[in-house]
């Protein structure tokens, strides 16, 4: 006989599952942990277990296995212009928020900077970590059209999306609106995992300024300011 209780159990593994992505293991690990979670929040809120969550429930849309390191988030801020009165710096796929606060710590002012992150707890960890930062939790090829249409000055965007393993059409997405959304004087700073000379997925949409290679990254980086072509 199915009791009231079960059936609430079956609604919610069924929802869990389904709002996973196809991995429904990881739901299931929810399940599993969901006791132990509610006396270990601390733990489960640490950037490497929340991150390494993110990467087994998508490792698409994540594309690393850990978090960017000090010095490729170092590398990333050293490349990105100090924002003058009208402008600001967009930063998009924050992830733990390494670069964020690498971004900070060259001297970005708080007021100037809006990070967009697709996944929720990360979003929701980066509010935390940096409560006085515009935090969005949202798509970043949305936001960049509708920054696009408000007309606001985005001096630099600092991306760490990872272009190798999102769909191409995301890619040709924003390949199709960073240009725009810079203008002639913005700059896009991003890193890949590419460790051949193969051109990078950005560059049908924007010429390649510089390009610089971090070995004390797990794994190693390709960091590359381009500029638009327009
Ligand atoms: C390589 S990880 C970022 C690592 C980050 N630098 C750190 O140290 O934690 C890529 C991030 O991009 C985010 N992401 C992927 N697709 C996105 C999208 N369309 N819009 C916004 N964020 C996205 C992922 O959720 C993930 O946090």
């Amino acid at each position: 006989m199915r009791t009231k209780k079960g059936c609430q159990l079956r609604e919610r593994i069924s929802f869990l599952n389904k709002s996973s992505w196809g991995f429904p293991f990881i739901s299931r690990l929810d399940i599993v942990a969901a006791p132990f979670r509610r006396g270990h929040d601390s733990l489960f809120s640490l950037p490497p277990v929340l991150f390494s969550r993110a990467f087994l429930a998508n490792p698409r849309a994540i594309g690393a296995v850990c978090p960017s390191s000090a010095r490729l988030a170092r590398a990333l801020a050293a490349k990105v212009p100090i924002p003058g009165n009208n402008g600001f710096v967009l930063e998009l796929g924050a992830g733990t928020g390494s670069v964020t606060a690498a971004l900070l710590e060259r001297g970005i002012d708080r007021n100037r900077l809006v990070i967009v992150e697709r996944d929720k707890l990360l979003a929701k960890h980066l509010k935390e970590r940096f409560p006085d930062v515009a935090v969005i939790n949202g798509n970043a090829v949305k936001l960049c059209e509708l920054c696009n249409r408000f007309d606001r000055k985005v001096n630099c965007v600092v991306s760490s999306l990872p272009l190798l393993s999102l769909p191409p059409a995301t890619v040709a997405a924003l390949g199709e609106t960073l240009p725009k959304l810079l203008g002639q004087e913005g700059f896009l700073v991003q890193y890949t995992y590419r460790l051949t000379n193969a051109p990078s997925p950005l560059a049908p949409y924007m010429d390649r300024i510089s390009s610089q290679r971090v070995w004390g990254n797990i794994p190693p980086a390709h960091v590359e300011v381009f500029r638009s072509r327009i």
